[in-house]
């Protein structure tokens, strides 16, 4: 009997998890990991990373701008840190992932899209354009590994 109430207080500690994993979508954390891997070398992934840590400092670095109305400042960083660096183009040319590839660009462009909208000192119009360009870092995650 105890064996069966401990039993069925692990399962629906489980169903909890499981829930709370659908809610917020941590997909990529499962046990398993099924995004694709890129396959790159030690050293590129050591440069993808500082890379990446780079763009999340310039978004929070655009959302802090954005709330002291600083547009122009805001969209220098986004052109400068989140388009389309020779570092990252380098990047995706050794991963020989064209998907990537393809994803990496379009999130450049968006950044590029993002600047532009930044220009327009239209609150609105900026938040959209960073949803939109951070729409990119999630969709990538979602999809790729190292
Ligand atoms: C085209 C793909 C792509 C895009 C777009 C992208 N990333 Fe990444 N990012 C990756 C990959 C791949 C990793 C490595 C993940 C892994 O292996 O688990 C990564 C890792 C990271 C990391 C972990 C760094 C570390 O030191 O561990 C951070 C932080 C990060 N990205 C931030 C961002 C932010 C912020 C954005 C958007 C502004 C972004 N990324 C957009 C592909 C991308």
């Amino acid at each position: 009997m105890k064996k069966i109430v401990i039993l069925a207080l692990l399962l629906v500690s489980i169903g909890a998890i499981a829930a709370e994993e659908d809610t917020i979508g941590l997909t990529a954390h499962n046990l398993f990991d099924n995004r694709t891997s890129l396959g790159l070398s030690s050293r590129i992934k050591h440069r993808q990373l500082v890379n990446m840590r780079a763009q999340m400092a310039a978004t929070q670095a655009i959302i802090g701008l954005l709330a002291e109305e600083k547009f122009e400042k805001a969209s220098k960083i986004s052109r400068t840190k989140l388009g389309l660096t020779d570092e990252m183009k380098q990047i995706y040319d050794l991963s020989k992932n064209e998907d990537f590839k393809k994803l990496g660009l379009a999130f450049h462009n968006s950044a590029d899209e993002l600047g532009t909208a930044l220009q327009t000192k239209d609150m609105k119009k900026s938040l959209q354009a960073l949803r939109n360009t951070m729409g990119y870092c999630l969709q990538c995650h979602n999809k790729f590994r190292q």
